[in-house]
């Protein structure tokens, strides 16, 4: 559990024609990870970057890059999102037949390893994963799109992984993705979320400083 909590403001809400500067503003904010979501078409409907878009970002921000793989095999490019700059990698546990292994190489590629779990996979699918995890996504939209609505029984996930990684004693840390706003993101932090993804509610923020200072200080 981190000290406070974190906010990863999610680039696929975005200007993509003007990505350095989102990028810069971002870092302005005060936020603690940019969160990129790597979309492929095939696990989720929807197509967004790769990794020289990645690189490319890279040079535009010393935030750590906290890398959403909505793809299927994940394991195939793990290097390429290393050598993109990636420093967090999460995957999809549907995604993959061997999360544990992936999660191990991961960490031995010298990153943070993650899974992820889209809305209606039990915890027990993770439950035997979670030393191996340095986080743990839970969705609380629908992968594939920015902008949905927050699905409300995602606070009892919350609830139980926080109860599941305390009564192991892991440091892994609780990252929610979808639907968070202002409005919700106190309740989020209340069930025992640690870091929470925002897209399309940071970018629209008008004072975008406020914004992060606000959630930073969301007590659990
Ligand atoms: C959805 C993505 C999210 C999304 C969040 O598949 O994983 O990171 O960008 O966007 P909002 O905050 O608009 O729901
Ligand atoms: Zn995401």
């Amino acid at each position: 559990m981190t000290s406070r909590t974190l906010i990863a403001p999610s680039i696929l809400s975005a200007d993509f024609a003007h990505l350095a500067d989102e990028l810069k503003a971002l870092e302005d904010s005060g936020a603690d990870w940019v969160h990129i979501d790597v979309m492929d078409g095939h696990f989720v409907p929807n197509l967004t970057f790769g990794p020289p878009i990645i690189k490319a970002c890279k040079k535009h921000s010393r935030l750590p890059f906290d890398v959403h793989l909505m793809i299927e095999q994940p394991e195939r490019w793990l290097e390429a999102w290393r050598d993109a700059g990636a420093d967090r990698i999460t995957f999809h546990v549907e995604a993959c037949t061997h999360a544990h292994r992936y999660l191990s190489m991961v960490r031995e590629m010298g990153l943070a390893s993650g899974i992820t779990l889209n809305p209606q996979t039990p915890l027990c699918s993770i439950e035997f994963l979670l030393k191996e995890c340095d986080q743990v996504l839970i969705m609380s939209v629908n992968p594939g799109f920015g902008g949905q609505k927050f699905i409300e029984p995602m606070l009892d996930k919350i609830r139980s992984l926080r109860q599941m990684i305390d009564a192991l004693q892991l440091k892994t840390m609780i990252q929610v993705d979808g639907g968070i706003s202002l409005q919700n993101a106190q309740k989020i932090c209340a069930a025992g979320a640690d870091v929470l993804v925002m897209g399309s509610a940071f970018f629209a923020a008008a004072d975008k400083k406020s914004l992060v200072k606000e959630v930073q200080s969301l007590k659990k």
